[in-house]
């Protein structure tokens, strides 16, 4: 019977985002056990509610234009509001994809989650350059790393 939810929210355009998705959801699987539920969706489709039902949160972006993926402020400008003072203190982390470099989405990120008061359990996996097969262990370990630690409750 699942006691906590991991809830994932992935914005993944292209064949290498979907693999970096697949690879996150992957490593989660390998660590959820009986206990964890998990809950993957593109956060076109996130509310509010996905997140108030959720222990914590992993959210993956591209960069585009220097600022996370419109698909993610889409999210956060939804859901910004109902979220504030509900969900203080939420686990969460980022994985960001970003072609050239990642550092706008990374800010936008850190300052709308601060704003919301959430709690990063881990630095911000920026995915930069030219595509590397590499980056897909490392979203596979976010993945483990967060659902062991939720699983644990060490968060
Ligand atoms: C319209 C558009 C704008 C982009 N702007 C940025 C940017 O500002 N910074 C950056 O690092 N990459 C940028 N990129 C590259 C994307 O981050 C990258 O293509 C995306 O993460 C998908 O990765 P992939 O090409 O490996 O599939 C942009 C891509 C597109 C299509």
């Amino acid at each position: 019977m699942p006691e906590s939810r991991l809830l994932i929210i992935s914005h993944a355009p292209s064949p290498n985002t979907r693999a970096l998705r697949d690879a996150l959801i992957l490593g989660a699987q390998s660590q959820a056990g009986e206990t964890l539920e998990l809950s993957c969706m593109s956060p076109f489709d996130a509310s509010s509610e996905d997140v108030l039902k959720a222990q914590g949160l992993i959210l993956g972006t591209t960069e585009n234009f220097g600022y996370m993926a419109g698909a993610s402020k889409d999210f956060f400008d939804r859901c910004y509001y109902d979220l504030l003072d509900q969900t203080a203190a939420l686990p969460y982390a980022v994985y960001i994809r970003a072609g050239l470099d990642g550092t706008g989405a990374t800010n936008a990120i850190n300052n709308i989650c601060n704003g919301l008061k959430w709690k990063r359990v881990q630095a911000p996996l920026v995915l930069q350059g030219k595509y590397q097969r590499s980056f897909e262990p490392q979203c596979e370990a976010l993945g483990a790393a967060m659902a062991a630690g939720l699983s644990a409750g060490i968060f």
